[in-house]
Protein backbone atom coordinates (compact mmCIF):
# COMPACT_ATOMS: atom_id res chain seq x y z
CA UNK A 1 0.00 0.00 0.00
CA UNK A 2 1.32 3.13 -0.90
CA UNK A 3 -0.60 5.36 1.26
CA UNK A 4 -0.47 5.83 4.92
CA UNK A 5 -1.88 3.93 7.37
CA UNK A 6 -4.33 5.33 9.90
CA UNK A 7 -2.83 4.37 13.57
CA UNK A 8 -6.07 3.49 15.75
CA UNK A 9 -4.72 5.41 19.07
CA UNK A 10 -6.32 3.40 22.27
CA UNK A 11 -5.21 5.94 24.37
CA UNK A 12 -7.82 8.76 23.04
CA UNK A 13 -10.41 6.49 22.86
CA UNK A 14 -9.34 5.17 26.51
CA UNK A 15 -9.79 8.78 27.24
CA UNK A 16 -13.43 8.97 25.27
CA UNK A 17 -14.64 6.06 27.71
CA UNK A 18 -13.43 6.97 30.62
CA UNK A 19 -14.91 10.67 29.97
CA UNK A 20 -18.61 8.97 29.63
CA UNK A 21 -17.93 7.01 32.92
CA UNK A 22 -17.20 9.47 35.14
CA UNK A 23 -20.64 11.36 34.31
CA UNK A 24 -22.78 8.00 34.70
CA UNK A 25 -20.65 6.97 37.88
CA UNK A 26 -21.86 10.61 39.40
CA UNK A 27 -25.93 9.72 38.13
CA UNK A 28 -25.56 6.36 39.84
CA UNK A 29 -24.09 8.30 43.16
CA UNK A 30 -26.88 10.74 43.04
CA UNK A 31 -29.74 7.71 42.25
CA UNK A 32 -27.96 5.08 44.60
CA UNK A 33 -26.35 7.43 47.16
CA UNK A 34 -22.90 5.39 46.90
CA UNK A 35 -20.29 5.14 44.28
CA UNK A 36 -19.80 2.34 42.03
CA UNK A 37 -18.17 -0.50 43.73
CA UNK A 38 -15.47 -2.39 42.45
CA UNK A 39 -12.96 -5.33 44.45
CA UNK A 40 -10.10 -6.52 43.08
CA UNK A 41 -8.60 -10.23 44.12
CA UNK A 42 -4.67 -10.68 43.86
CA UNK A 43 -2.60 -13.36 45.04
CA UNK A 44 0.56 -13.69 44.92
CA UNK A 45 3.52 -11.75 43.58
CA UNK A 46 3.20 -12.14 39.40
CA UNK A 47 4.83 -8.20 38.72
CA UNK A 48 2.62 -7.69 35.58
CA UNK A 49 -0.50 -8.52 37.60
CA UNK A 50 0.77 -6.15 40.20
CA UNK A 51 0.76 -3.22 37.65
CA UNK A 52 -2.22 -4.28 35.95
CA UNK A 53 -4.13 -3.82 39.35
CA UNK A 54 -2.57 -1.18 40.01
CA UNK A 55 -3.64 0.58 37.27
CA UNK A 56 -7.42 -0.36 37.68
CA UNK A 57 -7.67 0.98 41.11
CA UNK A 58 -6.05 3.94 39.94
CA UNK A 59 -8.56 4.26 36.86
CA UNK A 60 -11.32 3.43 39.05
CA UNK A 61 -10.86 6.68 41.47
CA UNK A 62 -10.67 8.50 37.96
CA UNK A 63 -14.43 7.38 36.99
CA UNK A 64 -15.62 8.08 40.06
CA UNK A 65 -15.80 4.64 41.23
CA UNK A 66 -15.31 2.96 44.43
CA UNK A 67 -12.36 0.56 44.80
CA UNK A 68 -11.00 -2.34 47.41
CA UNK A 69 -8.19 -4.35 46.35
CA UNK A 70 -7.81 -7.94 48.29
CA UNK A 71 -4.27 -9.48 48.67
CA UNK A 72 -4.54 -12.61 50.07
CA UNK A 73 -1.55 -14.81 51.52
CA UNK A 74 0.54 -16.65 48.32
CA UNK A 75 -0.29 -19.53 50.19
CA UNK A 76 -4.28 -19.12 50.43
CA UNK A 77 -6.08 -22.48 49.64
CA UNK A 78 -9.12 -22.44 47.17
CA UNK A 79 -11.82 -23.19 49.88
CA UNK A 80 -10.36 -20.14 51.32
CA UNK A 81 -10.51 -18.43 48.60
CA UNK A 82 -14.18 -19.48 47.26
CA UNK A 83 -15.41 -18.03 50.92
CA UNK A 84 -13.60 -14.60 49.75
CA UNK A 85 -15.70 -14.10 46.72
CA UNK A 86 -18.65 -15.62 48.56
CA UNK A 87 -18.06 -12.80 50.77
CA UNK A 88 -18.10 -10.32 48.03
CA UNK A 89 -20.77 -11.61 46.55
CA UNK A 90 -22.90 -11.05 49.57
CA UNK A 91 -21.31 -7.31 49.82
CA UNK A 92 -24.36 -5.13 48.91
CA UNK A 93 -22.32 -1.94 47.81
CA UNK A 94 -19.74 -4.36 45.51
CA UNK A 95 -21.34 -3.95 42.44
CA UNK A 96 -17.83 -6.21 40.63
CA UNK A 97 -15.65 -8.46 41.48
CA UNK A 98 -12.33 -9.45 39.66
CA UNK A 99 -10.12 -11.81 40.49
CA UNK A 100 -6.50 -11.31 38.88
CA UNK A 101 -5.59 -13.89 36.53
CA UNK A 102 -3.36 -16.18 36.46
CA UNK A 103 -4.15 -17.74 40.00
CA UNK A 104 -1.28 -19.61 41.30
CA UNK A 105 -0.98 -23.04 40.33
CA UNK A 106 -2.26 -24.66 43.33
CA UNK A 107 -5.63 -23.17 42.76
CA UNK A 108 -8.75 -24.11 41.14
CA UNK A 109 -9.22 -21.14 38.87
CA UNK A 110 -11.95 -22.79 37.20
CA UNK A 111 -13.73 -23.01 40.55
CA UNK A 112 -12.98 -19.56 41.34
CA UNK A 113 -14.05 -18.12 38.74
CA UNK A 114 -17.60 -20.10 38.65
CA UNK A 115 -18.35 -18.89 41.84
CA UNK A 116 -18.23 -15.28 41.12
CA UNK A 117 -22.06 -14.34 40.58
CA UNK A 118 -22.56 -13.60 37.54
CA UNK A 119 -24.27 -10.43 37.55
CA UNK A 120 -20.70 -9.08 39.33
CA UNK A 121 -18.68 -10.76 36.70
CA UNK A 122 -17.21 -7.69 35.93
CA UNK A 123 -14.37 -9.57 33.49
CA UNK A 124 -17.32 -11.34 31.46
CA UNK A 125 -15.40 -14.36 32.29
CA UNK A 126 -17.96 -16.62 33.84
CA UNK A 127 -19.64 -19.45 31.55
CA UNK A 128 -23.14 -17.18 32.18
CA UNK A 129 -21.87 -14.32 30.59
CA UNK A 130 -20.35 -16.08 27.70
CA UNK A 131 -24.06 -18.03 27.30
CA UNK A 132 -25.50 -14.62 27.35
CA UNK A 133 -22.80 -13.30 24.67
CA UNK A 134 -23.22 -16.65 22.28
CA UNK A 135 -26.97 -16.23 22.59
CA UNK A 136 -27.15 -12.45 21.99
CA UNK A 137 -28.58 -11.08 25.14
CA UNK A 138 -27.55 -8.35 26.72
CA UNK A 139 -24.83 -9.11 29.77
CA UNK A 140 -21.24 -8.55 30.86
CA UNK A 141 -18.69 -8.48 28.12
CA UNK A 142 -15.34 -9.34 28.19
CA UNK A 143 -13.42 -6.48 28.52
CA UNK A 144 -10.58 -6.78 25.96
CA UNK A 145 -12.48 -7.92 23.01
CA UNK A 146 -15.49 -5.64 24.00
CA UNK A 147 -12.43 -2.57 23.63
CA UNK A 148 -11.33 -3.85 19.95
CA UNK A 149 -15.15 -3.01 19.17
CA UNK A 150 -15.00 0.05 20.38
CA UNK A 151 -12.03 1.04 18.55
CA UNK A 152 -13.50 -0.05 15.40
CA UNK A 153 -16.47 1.81 15.84
CA UNK A 154 -15.81 4.70 17.66
CA UNK A 155 -12.85 5.20 14.22
CA UNK A 156 -15.72 4.44 11.96
CA UNK A 157 -14.36 1.19 10.93
CA UNK A 158 -17.23 -0.83 8.74
CA UNK A 159 -17.55 -4.25 10.58
CA UNK A 160 -21.13 -5.84 8.62
CA UNK A 161 -20.32 -8.29 5.64
CA UNK A 162 -16.39 -7.60 6.23
CA UNK A 163 -14.13 -10.99 6.63
CA UNK A 164 -12.95 -11.02 9.84
CA UNK A 165 -10.08 -13.58 10.61
CA UNK A 166 -9.33 -13.97 15.19
CA UNK A 167 -5.76 -16.17 15.45
CA UNK A 168 -5.99 -17.41 18.93
CA UNK A 169 -9.30 -19.01 20.40
CA UNK A 170 -8.74 -18.02 23.89
CA UNK A 171 -11.83 -17.92 26.39
CA UNK A 172 -10.15 -14.54 27.25
CA UNK A 173 -9.99 -12.94 23.93
CA UNK A 174 -10.16 -15.20 20.91
CA UNK A 175 -13.74 -16.55 21.45
CA UNK A 176 -15.42 -14.04 22.56
CA UNK A 177 -13.65 -11.35 20.06
CA UNK A 178 -15.33 -13.93 17.28
CA UNK A 179 -18.98 -13.74 18.51
CA UNK A 180 -18.97 -10.00 19.07
CA UNK A 181 -17.57 -9.32 15.20
CA UNK A 182 -20.36 -11.86 14.57
CA UNK A 183 -22.78 -10.17 16.53
CA UNK A 184 -21.27 -6.78 14.31
CA UNK A 185 -22.55 -8.90 10.88
CA UNK A 186 -18.64 -9.88 9.97
CA UNK A 187 -17.99 -13.41 8.38
CA UNK A 188 -15.74 -14.84 11.05
CA UNK A 189 -13.37 -17.22 10.46
CA UNK A 190 -11.15 -18.42 13.90
CA UNK A 191 -7.55 -19.77 13.54
CA UNK A 192 -5.48 -21.57 16.25
CA UNK A 193 -1.96 -23.57 16.03
CA UNK A 194 -3.54 -26.63 14.06
CA UNK A 195 -5.10 -24.14 11.23
CA UNK A 196 -3.43 -25.33 7.88
CA UNK A 197 -2.52 -22.64 5.56
CA UNK A 198 -2.58 -20.25 8.33
CA UNK A 199 -0.68 -17.15 6.51
CA UNK A 200 -2.98 -17.90 3.57
CA UNK A 201 -6.44 -17.90 5.62
CA UNK A 202 -5.29 -14.55 7.49
CA UNK A 203 -4.62 -12.99 3.72
CA UNK A 204 -8.56 -13.63 3.53
CA UNK A 205 -9.22 -11.01 6.28
CA UNK A 206 -10.67 -7.58 5.77
CA UNK A 207 -10.14 -7.28 9.74
CA UNK A 208 -7.39 -9.77 10.95
CA UNK A 209 -7.27 -9.97 15.21
CA UNK A 210 -3.76 -11.42 16.18
CA UNK A 211 -4.28 -13.36 19.95
CA UNK A 212 -2.03 -15.22 20.04
CA UNK A 213 0.43 -14.43 22.59
CA UNK A 214 3.93 -14.99 20.39
CA UNK A 215 6.26 -11.74 19.59
CA UNK A 216 6.25 -10.90 16.09
CA UNK A 217 4.33 -14.31 14.44
CA UNK A 218 1.92 -12.23 11.98
CA UNK A 219 4.50 -11.08 8.89
CA UNK A 220 3.56 -9.82 6.05
CA UNK A 221 2.72 -12.73 4.21
CA UNK A 222 -0.77 -12.96 6.75
CA UNK A 223 -1.75 -9.58 6.29
CA UNK A 224 -4.19 -8.59 2.59
CA UNK A 225 -2.67 -4.56 1.30
CA UNK A 226 -5.62 -2.43 2.93
CA UNK A 227 -6.23 -4.76 5.67
CA UNK A 228 -7.47 -3.33 9.53
CA UNK A 229 -4.80 -5.16 11.21
CA UNK A 230 -5.81 -5.16 15.61
CA UNK A 231 -3.22 -6.68 17.30
CA UNK A 232 -3.87 -7.77 21.13
CA UNK A 233 -0.21 -9.23 21.79
CA UNK A 234 1.82 -7.61 24.36
CA UNK A 235 4.60 -9.69 24.44
CA UNK A 236 7.94 -8.72 26.37
CA UNK A 237 11.69 -9.25 24.14
CA UNK A 238 15.05 -9.28 25.86
CA UNK A 239 17.10 -10.48 22.99
CA UNK A 240 19.13 -8.14 20.75
CA UNK A 241 18.84 -11.07 17.98
CA UNK A 242 15.21 -10.91 18.31
CA UNK A 243 14.68 -7.46 18.80
CA UNK A 244 16.80 -6.78 15.28
CA UNK A 245 14.66 -9.37 13.59
CA UNK A 246 11.64 -7.52 14.68
CA UNK A 247 12.36 -3.93 14.13
CA UNK A 248 15.32 -3.86 11.81
CA UNK A 249 18.62 -2.68 12.36
CA UNK A 250 18.39 1.26 12.66
CA UNK A 251 15.70 0.91 15.16
CA UNK A 252 17.24 -0.40 17.96
CA UNK A 253 17.62 2.56 20.10
CA UNK A 254 14.74 1.95 22.37
CA UNK A 255 15.81 -1.72 23.03
CA UNK A 256 19.40 -0.86 23.50
CA UNK A 257 18.14 1.36 26.35
CA UNK A 258 16.05 -0.65 28.47
CA UNK A 259 17.03 -3.99 27.73
CA UNK A 260 14.15 -5.17 26.48
CA UNK A 261 10.91 -3.98 24.26
CA UNK A 262 7.14 -4.57 24.17
CA UNK A 263 5.91 -6.46 20.54
CA UNK A 264 3.07 -7.14 19.66
CA UNK A 265 2.05 -10.86 17.98
CA UNK A 266 2.01 -8.59 14.52
CA UNK A 267 5.41 -7.70 12.94
CA UNK A 268 5.45 -3.71 13.76
CA UNK A 269 7.19 -2.97 10.50
CA UNK A 270 4.85 -5.11 8.07
CA UNK A 271 1.97 -3.89 10.31
CA UNK A 272 2.62 -0.33 9.32
CA UNK A 273 3.48 -1.20 5.60
CA UNK A 274 0.91 -3.00 4.73
CA UNK A 275 -2.49 -2.18 6.40
CA UNK A 276 -4.48 0.63 5.88
CA UNK A 277 -5.45 0.79 9.62
CA UNK A 278 -3.73 -0.62 12.88
CA UNK A 279 -3.37 -0.93 16.56
CA UNK A 280 -0.06 -0.10 17.70
CA UNK A 281 2.00 -1.93 20.60
CA UNK A 282 2.18 -0.03 23.10
CA UNK A 283 -0.91 2.17 23.00
CA UNK A 284 -3.69 0.25 20.91
CA UNK A 285 -5.66 -2.36 22.30
CA UNK A 286 -4.14 -2.71 25.83
CA UNK A 287 -5.11 0.55 26.94
CA UNK A 288 -9.16 -0.29 26.20
CA UNK A 289 -9.30 -2.98 28.59
CA UNK A 290 -9.23 -0.80 31.84
CA UNK A 291 -11.45 1.20 30.60
CA UNK A 292 -14.44 -1.69 29.51
CA UNK A 293 -13.91 -3.05 32.71
CA UNK A 294 -14.87 0.74 34.50
CA UNK A 295 -18.02 0.49 32.02
CA UNK A 296 -18.77 -2.92 33.28
CA UNK A 297 -18.29 -1.92 36.50
CA UNK A 298 -20.48 1.07 36.51
CA UNK A 299 -23.36 -1.47 33.85
CA UNK A 300 -23.13 -3.89 36.36
CA UNK A 301 -23.90 -0.79 39.38
CA UNK A 302 -27.03 0.25 37.47
CA UNK A 303 -28.38 -3.23 36.80
CA UNK A 304 -28.22 -4.21 39.88
CA UNK A 305 -30.16 -1.60 41.05
CA UNK A 306 -32.65 -1.18 38.62
CA UNK A 307 -30.85 2.38 36.93
CA UNK A 308 -30.73 0.44 33.32
N1 LIG B 1 -4.93 -11.16 33.43
C1 LIG B 1 -4.61 -10.66 32.21
N2 LIG B 1 -5.67 -10.04 31.65
C2 LIG B 1 -6.68 -10.15 32.54
C3 LIG B 1 -8.03 -9.70 32.54
O1 LIG B 1 -8.53 -9.08 31.60
N3 LIG B 1 -8.76 -10.01 33.66
C4 LIG B 1 -8.23 -10.70 34.69
N4 LIG B 1 -9.02 -10.96 35.72
N5 LIG B 1 -7.00 -11.13 34.72
C5 LIG B 1 -6.22 -10.85 33.65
Amino acid sequence: MSLVAQILDGNRVRDQIKGECRPRAEAFFRHAGRQPGLAVVLVGENPASQVYVRNKTKTAGETGIYSETITPDPTVTTEELLHLVHSLNAREEIDGILVQLPLPPHIDSQKILLAVLPEKDVDGFHPYNMGLLATSRPGLRPCTPAGVIEMLRRNEIPMSGKSAVVIGRSTIVGKPMALLLLEENATVTVCHSKTPNLPQVCRGADILVAAIGRPSMVTADFIRPGAVVIDVGINSITERAEAERIFGPDNLASFEKRGSQLVGDVNPRDMARLASAYTPVPGGVGPLTIAMLMRNTIEAAERRTGLC
